[in-house]
């Protein structure tokens, strides 16, 4: 089991009620496979930078990453006004909490663009149409449907952070750094949160099977659209 994994277990392990259990070792198995195929896509868009450093094309990087944090923001209000009774109370509270962190990165991201000479999306860009389609569908189809296909999203995309990190480092951009380094703090609980919640409340097989449905159709959206470059400035 890989150390990201390992982290994210740890972190769900509080009152948890085992609901995954039946897929737990193929969906940790995926997610493994998703985050390293993630680490290998995205250092490959740092070494084409690393011989061109085009400010516009590593704001047209960004763009899609920055409406994938308001998409967030909407999905998470949504969840809770339409299914939010029917968690605990402090569970509405803790995804509250992450409605706020999402606003905060779509803010610092949009500045990042706004920096480079990019325009912060206020729709979603080409790559990420197919990506928002799909969790806003699985945010119909079933209570849990949203929070487990953004949650193998945003377990996916932790494969990329800390190698944003290192080219903001490298290519001295320090607001890339202080902005990703409080997004990767940020991540750890997203990522526990919804695989804490999944956990929690998936009941019985018909929950289970729209949970797997949704984290196993993510898993192959987020290879093609967690490393597409939109070319909107
Ligand atoms: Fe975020
Ligand atoms: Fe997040």
């Amino acid at each position: 089991m890989s150390d990201v994994v390992e982290q994210f277990e740890r972190e769900a392990r509080g009152g948890r009620r085992g609901g995954l259990d039946p897929v737990r070792a193929e969906l940790d198995a995926l997610i493994a496979h998703t985050v390293e195929t993630l680490r290998e896509r995205s250092g490959a868009f740092w070494e084409r930078y690393e011989t061109e450093r085009d400010p516009a094309a590593l704001a047209a990087w960004f763009v899609p990453r920055c409406w994938r944090e308001i998409d967030y923001v909407f999905m998470l209000g949504e969840v809770i006004r339409r299914y939010g009774l029917t968690f605990e109370r402090r569970h509405i509270t803790a995804l509250s909490r992450q409605l706020l962190d999402e606003a905060e990165h779509y803010d610092d991201v949009g500045r990042i663009i706004e920096r480079l000479g990019g325009t912060v999306p206020t729709e979603p860009p080409p790559s990420a149409v197919t990506w928002s389609r799909f969790l806003w569908d699985c945010l119909d189809r079933h209570f849990l449907g949203a929070i487990a296909a953004w949650n193998m999203s945003e377990t996916a995309a932790t494969g990329t952070l800390e190698g944003i990190v290192a080219a903001g480092q490298r290519y001295d951009l320090p607001d890339v750094v202080k902005t990703y380094e409080q997004i990767i703090r940020d991540e750890k609980f997203h990522v526990g949160l919804g695989r804490a919640l999944l956990d929690r409340y998936i009941a019985d097989e018909r929950d289970l099977a729209e949970v797997h449905r949704a984290m196993t159709t993510m898993a192959k959206i987020v290879v093609e659209s967690h490393v597409a470059i939109d070319l909107v400035v």
